[in-house]
């Protein structure tokens, strides 16, 4: 963790408090810190009574369950709510319309050109999953079957996920930005049946062509019969007969009715699947299910944003990750709230786009990721003063630690330094937030995701399983479950047990560094295995690295993260040629072009350092610590080296650093 000293130690000096606001406390969700430790104590006392309330209150069930819990960390094997029915799709949609919300905005789409702007009322959003879902089973697709969804930040993308919800198959997004070959990746792993892609993307102004991803990609997935194209940019794409078909014509045919019988699933069936990086091979197909992962969704946005029925909450995250799953489409929609969803970036055409937006539609809730609040702390206040922000109540944080000076501009200059801050730490596997404040209950210190929710026991563990003394470094842990936590890793039962049960018998392993400190507040220190936080995004090192030695002229290569001031971290490649290759700047930029068309442009390594050798141990294994400070420019103190094979390595590599500036 060396290479993100300057953040921890600019944390570790942290001393500021912000107590909660009084205005809004008396209407919230959770009023106090007393009411806060109430609703803890009891979920630590009684976790059945707590989640079986739960449930109940925020979730309409078919048939109630038998059993709230049943759980054993060492197997690993977890059910909630067994024995229970539900439809998600139902939940989020039909059920609003009986009570008052037939009319109310359920989505609110602005598209990337200011004036596309859509708003879905929950009856018309009801309609459009219907005719979907017809769509999907007059092509074949039923329950348990696999949907594969590669689409832009467009209504599309959340109307095909509750589509499948409603006829019980599984979805499997995969963000917009990622290449055909992760694609194609994905698609085969869970071999899904149908793929719903869309012509292109429009970024920053630019239409970027997706359609021939979607066909490269499909040349190598024989279990996908179907793609479904929706018209975005409408740019020229080539449509294979027999396979390809429009959607606005799918969905205008004359057999496609508004009228689509949700099915009754399990509480246990799957609801989705998401594909995330580990330290190790390829992506893991995280399995979240029905009944819990709902219940969660729903119990984390209601009380860690307080939301409301009268608010507009706006989360800036893609579909594509964890982010925009549970707190664009299902939480939100799940309460029957209000839910902003953007195409844009925050600098295009200007850095006060998302200011603007927030001013447009008078934003309530506003949730975005350091990464985002440091980019545009850069472009100066000017973009912020120059808006009207004063819709806004609650402000948000995910995705990676976010420094203190980064906290106190969003406070200032964003809330008006009255605002406050949730920041939420939790992951792809959590399937929502663990630990965060709650907005009108808990004091703040800059930097800290502060108290678990209730529900969530979380600790911090010394290396060998205890746990750790108050402000002593160790492993993020979960000691008990909780409903929204993954159930799997597709197909590969073997590998949920040894990422997530295998260090810590009994608990949860996050993978995250974390410390306690005296008041129980958790402050998150970033992974602990080998992958990379590249502006809030997860990168495994193995599969970059693997993308580079795929490349004809690399023998060997080892990727580490390198300290940012804006992304968090960027990547760093420590490259080997094969014999006879010279290491030119052109050859940099093949790689990078390479490693784009592998993996997706956020993979796109920003220093590539040709080297003669790695720094190894005598047993073949690379010393990434030594990597990450020759990346960070850190030459002090490389630790013990004793096992090193060839310790002259490491004065190669550090010239190679120098003459690389
Ligand atoms: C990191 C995103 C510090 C962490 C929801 C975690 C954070 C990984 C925070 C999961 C936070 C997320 N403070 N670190 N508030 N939130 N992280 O799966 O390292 O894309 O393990 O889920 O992001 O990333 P993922």
């Amino acid at each position: 963790m060396s290479d993100k000293s300057t953040n921890i130690e600019s944390l570790l000096k942290e001393k500021r408090i912000f107590e909660p606001p009084e205005e809004g406390r008396a209407a919230a969700w959770v009023k106090s810190l007393d009411e806060y430790r109430a609703h803890y104590r009891r979920s630590m006392e009684d976790p059945e009574g707590f989640w079986g309330d739960r449930a109940r209150e925020l979730v309409t069930w078919d048939r109630p369950w038998d059993k709230v819990l049943e759980a054993d960390f060492h197997e690993p094997s977890i059910r909630w709510f067994s024995g229970a029915r539900l439809n998600v799709a139902a939940n989020c949609l039909d059920r609003h319309l009986a009570v008052g919300r037939r009319n109310k905005a359920a989505l609110v789409w602005q598209g990337e050109p200011e004036d596309d702007v859509r708003v879905y009322t929950y009856q018309r959003l009801h309609t459009e999953v219907c005719r979907f879902a017809n769509v999907l089973r007059k092509m074949g697709v039923g329950k348990g079957d696999r949907v594969s969804i590669y689409l832009p930040m467009i209504p599309e993308l959340p109307i095909a996920m509750l589509a499948c919800a409603r006829i019980g198959a599984v979805h499997s997004v995969v963000f917009a930005g990622f290449s055909a070959h992760s694609l194609e990746n994905r698609i085969r792993d869970c071999e899904a049946k149908v793929l719903v892609t869309a012509d292109a993307v429009l970024r920053a102004g630019r239409t970027i062509p997706l359609k021939p991803n979607a066909d490269e990609a499909l040349r190598n997935c024989p279990s996908v019969s179907r793609c479904i194209v929706v018209r975005r940019a409408g740019n020229e794409v080539a449509m294979e007969p027999g396979r390809d078909s429009w959607w606005h014509d799918e969905m205008a045919a004359d057999d496609i009715t508004d009228r689509c019988e949700p099915e009754s699933m399990d509480a246990e069936d799957i609801l989705f699947i998401l594909y995330t990086s580990g330290s190790t091979g390829k992506p893991k197909g995280v399995i979240h299910t029905t009944g819990g992962y709902l219940t969660y969704a729903a119990h984390t946005t209601q009380w860690v944003f307080d939301l409301k029925d009268d608010d507009i909450f706006w989360c800036t995250a893609d579909i594509g990750w964890i982010t925009g799953h549970t707190y664009i489409v299902y939480g939100p929609l799940a309460l029957g709230g209000t839910s902003l969803m953007f195409e844009g970036v925050p600098t295009w055409p200007a850095p006060d786009r998302f200011w603007q937006v927030v001013e447009k539609f008078k934003v309530d809730i506003f949730y975005t990721a350091p990464t985002v609040i440091r980019a545009l702390m850069r472009e100066g206040v000017e973009w912020t003063r120059k808006r009207d922000l004063s819709s806004l109540r609650l402000l948000g944080s995910v995705g990676e630690p976010i420094n203190p000076e980064a906290w106190m501009w969003y406070h200032q200059h964003v809330g008006g330094g009255r605002l406050p801050i949730v920041d939420t730490w939790w992951q792809t596997e959590t399937g929502g937030i663990l630990i965060s404040a709650l907005p009108y209950a808990t004091p703040l210190k800059p930097g800290s995701a502060t108290l678990p929710l209730p529900g969530v026991d979380a600790d911090v563990f010394r290396e060998e399983g205890t746990p750790a003394p108050p402000n002593e470094g160790g492993h993020l842990v979960v000691k008990r479950p909780w409903p929204g936590m993954l159930r799997g890793v597709f197909g590969d039962p073997e590998r949920f047990r040894t990422t997530y049960f295998e260090r810590f018998p009994g608990v949860y392993d996050a993978g995250d560094g974390a410390r306690k400190d005296e008041d129980g507040y958790f402050w998150i220190m970033g992974r602990l295995d080998d992958v990379i936080n590249v502006s809030g995004h997860r990168l495994g090192t193995a599969e970059i690295e693997s993308a580079l030695v795929a490349h004809p002229a690399v023998a060997e290569a080892a990727v580490v993260g390198m300290p940012h001031p804006v992304k968090g971290q960027t990547i760093y490649a420590y490259v080997i040629l094969k014999a006879g290759v010279e290491g030119t700047d052109e050859l940099r930029a093949e790689l990078r072009t390479h490693v784009r068309k592998e993996i997706g442009p956020i993979a796109s390594p920003e220093v590539i350092q040709f080297s003669s050798g790695l720094p190894k141990t005598r047993s073949g294994k690379i010393m990434r610590r030594i990597l990450r400070k020759i990346a960070a420019g850190d030459y002090g103190d490389f630790g013990d080296t004793s096992t090193l094979a060839d310790p002259v390595v490491i004065e190669d590599l550090m010239a190679g650093k120098k003459a690389l500036l």
